[in-house]
């Protein structure tokens, strides 16, 4: 390895480990492993593959061209947003993202004239080489891009259902405390009284995943997984949220297309995985009728569940919908 070898090497690693506490920050708040053991994995795996690319590069002399180690930084990275980072991030922020991500993966192949001349030669040489594969490649690809622009132009002009995008402040800022049969509930230090484990402890957020995929029917439940149940009974039967929501709990309930904003979609990673779980109680407890002026003009269609349902059934929905989606609440640590 010659010495300038060492050097990008080194500072990778370097790079690596001041990347780390970030990465340990980013895998806070749930998941099969804690923050720590979490970072360390993901830590050992960059090395990894850091490792196994100069072994391939240097040691075997495979090279890899920059024209395929492009799409794959950009694979690698869109895998990183979309699947290791938690909590999970809205699709606005991911396209932000993967924006930067683009911009930076096409500077490293474009910044000096032979990296570039790396880079680009391939393509020249499929668009103007006259020998088999060049043409055979050509042929193809003048074939499949304007076949993914026309399935792209498809799709756009296919009629939607999704509400039109209005500038609204969707999650505004809630009270400090609210009033619900007659008991104040102060949002910042409530707990959901049935998050309750094995032994009848509160089930610190991200514990609960064990209880993922559950089945709550079956004879001798764990006290998690009952209150799932009842949630689950209070969504499909005395309050009837699916009739809105959905049965798949994607807001897309028989009744939703009647509304301006649609009900919210809690498989989506906007709406109650970003949110903690008073902030939650509130907007159930409360509905669309309590919703502060900043968020205005939110004409929601949202019911005040206070008026149907006890204290004790809006508490055990939400532990419900948090199961079935298998998102963890925001937590204010
Ligand atoms: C009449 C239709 C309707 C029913 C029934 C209904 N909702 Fe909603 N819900 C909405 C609409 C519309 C919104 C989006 C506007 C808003 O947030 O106020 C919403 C929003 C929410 C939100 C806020 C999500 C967020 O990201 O801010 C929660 C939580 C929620 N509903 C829970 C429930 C629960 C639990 C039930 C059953 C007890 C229920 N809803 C029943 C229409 C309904």
């Amino acid at each position: 390895m010659s010495m300038f070898k060492k050097k990008t090497l080194l500072t990778q690693v370097l790079v690596l480990i001041l990347v780390a506490p970030v990465l340990a920050w980013a895998g806070g708040g749930g998941g099969p492993f804690s923050a720590g053991t979490f970072s360390f994995i993901k830590v050992g795996l960059v090395i990894f593959a850091i490792f196994s690319a100069w072994l391939i590069k240097d040691k075997m002399g495979i090279p890899l061209p920059k024209l395929i180690q492009a799409p794959l930084l950009w694979v690698l990275c869109y895998i990183n947003f979309r699947v290791i980072l938690q909590p999970p991030i809205p699709f606005s922020l991911l396209a932000m993202y993967m924006g930067v991500c683009t911009v930076a993966i096409f500077l490293y192949c474009s910044i000096t004239a032979s990296s570039w001349e790396e880079f680009s030669h391939p393509i020249a040489v499929m668009l103007r080489e006259d020998h088999g594969t060049a043409k055979m490649s050509r042929y193809a690809t003048f074939l499949i891009v304007p076949g993914l622009i026309a399935f792209q132009t498809y799709n756009q002009m296919l009629p939607k259902f999704g509400e039109p995008i209005e500038l609204r402040t969707v999650h505004p800022a809630p009270p400090a405390s609210i009033n619900v049969h007659k008991k104040l509930v102060t949002l910042q230090t409530a707990e959901n009284p049935f998050r309750i484990g094995d032994d009848g402890n509160y089930l610190k957020v991200g514990d609960e995943s064990q209880y993922f995929g559950g089945n709550s029917w079956t004879g001798d439940v764990p006290k998690f997984l009952q209150q799932v149940r009842e949630g689950g009974v209070v969504f499909f039967g005395t309050a009837g949220c699916f009739y809105c929501h959905g049965d798949n709990l994607d807001g897309k309930g028989p009744f939703s297309f009647a509304f301006n904003p649609i009900p919210a979609n809690f498989a989506d990673p906007g709406t109650i995985s970003q949110l903690q779980e008073t902030f939650v109680f509130w907007r159930v407890a409360k509905g669309g009728p309590d919703l502060s002026r900043e968020a205005f003009p939110w004409a929601s269609a949202m019911p005040p569940w206070e008026k149907h349902l006890t204290t004790n059934e809006i508490w055990k929905v939400i532990i419900f919908e948090y199961w079935h989606t298998g998102f963890f609440p925001r937590t204010w640590g």
